[in-house]
């Protein structure tokens, strides 16, 4: 696939553009920048994907729902059946929410009769109020180890908690592509608290799986199978002493201070994995 990687440009694009990622599996680049944390500008896109099953197709994830995002679909790339998915509630990932009736999370990203993680973050929710309240859609709940079947394509839902409670991947056993949202990125965002044991665990997990590539929400290209190696050697290598600042400035997060630990140096460097922390959780996310 060629892709061209521009860091930290926001074209202001409108539009979708979309492309062949596997067999069957298209990636859908959404409208809408992220410019990134600290002296990282990252790619600044968010990635949904659509795998196309023999009855049905799984959308995962819907943008920031500034477009039409089910029409955009309907129209380039299938009129199957949508089962939507939330890899989890962040808003570049559930802004689109609104244009479905059902969407699926995994059952920690929400538990019955309470909001969804996302509300409970303090300044998230007034950050993406406007798209996220938008609609009358309702959630469902995945568990960790469900398959769920397209008709002749099945996918396993991976839950990988780190990035936040209830952050999934998913895993298609007709191409051994695993997508993996924002739980295994080139900058994972590591902002739930969850201790690094529990991520580091439902990583190894992960490696029992065939995986032949990664196809993650925030980089055009795949990250590689031994992509997850990477995470795992920084998790175990990771000092506190030696991270470096990282502050957000986006609305909702500025004046969080943050910290980031990477392995290699430069962003569109082939090998480099960054995880980001938020310093107050320091002492959960060790534990
Ligand atoms: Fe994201």
């Amino acid at each position: 696939m060629a892709k061209k990687i521009e860091l930290a440009v926001d074209n202001g694009r409108t539009e979708f553009e979309h492309w062949l990622a596997a067999d069957g599996i298209y990636a859908v680049q959404c409208p809408g920048f992220l410019p990134g944390p600290g002296r990282l500008p990252g790619w600044g896109y968010v990635i949904s994907y659509v795998v196309i099953g023999g009855e049905k197709a799984m959308l995962i994830d819907t943008g920031f729902g500034n477009a039409d995002l089910k029409g955009y679909i309907e129209k380039n790339i299938t009129t199957l059946p949508l089962m939507v998915v939330n890899s989890h509630v962040h808003p570049d990932h559930s802004g689109g929410n609104a244009q479905f009736d059902v969407v699926y999370i995994e059952e920690h990203e929400a538990k019955p009769g309470e909001e969804v993680y996302f509300y409970k973050i303090p300044g998230q929710r007034a950050a993406c109020q406007e798209v996220i309240d938008g609609g009358t859609y309702r959630y469902e709940l995945l568990k960790d180890g469900k398959e769920i079947d397209l008709g002749g394509r099945k996918l396993l839902v991976c839950h990988i908690p780190g990035h936040t409670p209830g952050a999934i991947a998913l895993f298609d056993h007709n191409t051994k592509m695993l997508l993996s949202g924002d739980a295994i990125l080139k900058r994972v965002f590591y902002g739930s608290g969850v201790p690094f044991s529990k991520y580091r665990a439902a990583l190894v997990k992960t490696k029992e799986l065939p995986i032949k590539d990664i196809l993650s929400a925030h980089w055009p290209e795949p990250l590689g199978a031994d992509f997850i190696d990477k995470m795992i050697y920084l998790i175990d290598t990771f000092d506190p002493e030696k991270s470096e600042p990282a502050g957000w400035d986006e609305p909702g997060m500025s004046g969080v201070d943050m910290r980031m630990f990477c392995y290699g140096r430069d962003f569109d460097d082939p090998d480099f994995v960054a995880v980001s922390f938020i310093t107050d959780q320091l002492e959960k996310i060790m534990q």
